[in-house]
């Protein structure tokens, strides 16, 4: 039988405590090499909590969380993960929105490009930060302000900034919040064109649809535990508590219909 190869994320048992409460509950999550992990549930199930604690943001005190087959303490690759938060936790008042993204170059720095001179440094750096405006559709904005951007506009950027630090792995909380359905599709081809290079992605979604063809593999939370895992197509909506939604009903995730992850 041949190997399974090692996943890009393996996490197993995960307990989370955080003020006194049980947050994650013996999560199992896996994200396969070059694949989509679609992270699905309502308000409150522990989405955002996930992510950081496989990032290592918050700490757990149950089960294993492995990244390339390294457990998470031992892992040294954090530069060639890139991720991007919920809301941006970053005040930018003066700051051009070519800077924001700029600032994604800085992880690869050492090491992966080493030898450059500072001019080719800088020169490679803008054609990094272009590219990455590009890819999310807004090159046009880069001299504008951050500050003076819509919240999808930010939303974006912030997609831009990680794209930038070339990394392997992009771990997104929510990239379509507050997005319009037009940007949502330049989101949707930067992510095909990341997942094409053989990038991997976990990402939190509210709404799947814009983003579904590209997902391979689902897990819905639901008060801190997994309530499903395996093809979106027949994830329960876990807006209506539906856990056993049969497939058919289900599959209405994949024709165009809004399902809603959130209460
Ligand atoms: N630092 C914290 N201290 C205590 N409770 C928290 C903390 N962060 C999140 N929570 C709680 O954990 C639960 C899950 O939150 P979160 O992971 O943000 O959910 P989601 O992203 O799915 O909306 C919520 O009930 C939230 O109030
Ligand atoms: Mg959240």
């Amino acid at each position: 039988m041949p190997l399974e190869p090692t996943p890009v994320l393996a996490v197993r048992g995960l307990d989370v405590r955080l003020g006194g409460n049980l947050i994650l509950d013996g999560v199992d999550v896996t994200l396969a090499a070059g694949a989509v992990t679609a992270l699905l549930g309502g308000n409150g199930s522990g989405k955002t909590t996930l992510l950081r604690a496989v990032l290592g943001l918050a700490p757990h005190q149950a089960g294993t969380v492995e990244w390339f087959g390294q457990p998470q303490d031992k892992f040294r690759g954090w530069p060639r993960l890139g991720y991007v938060p919920q809301k941006a936790a970053i005040s930018l008042h003066a700051t051009t929105l070519a800077e924001v993204v700029h600032t994604g170059t800085l992880a690869y720095r050492h090491g992966a490009v080493r030898g450059l001179t500072t001019l080719a440094h800088r020169r490679r750096d803008r054609a990094v930060v272009a590219a990455a405006l590009d890819a999310v559709g807004l090159l046009d904005q880069a001299k504008e302000l951050f500050i003076h951007l819509s919240g999808g506009q930010q939303q974006r950027a912030l997609l831009a900034r990680a794209l930038a630090q070339d990394p392997a792995v992009l771990v997104l909380d929510e990239p379509l919040a507050g997005v319009d359905l037009a940007h949502q599709a330049a989101i949707h081809d930067a992510l095909a064109g990341f997942k094409a290079q053989g990038g991997s992605v976990l990402v939190v979604l509210h709404e799947v649809v814009s983003l579904a063809e590209l997902v391979d593999h689902a897990v819905v939370l639901r008060g801190g535990r997994v309530a499903y895992s395996g093809p979106l197509a027949g994830a329960p909506d876990a807006s209506h508590g539906h856990e056993h939604e049969p497939p058919a009903k289900a599959a209405g995730v994949m024709t165009g219909m809004e399902p809603q992850w959130t209460s």
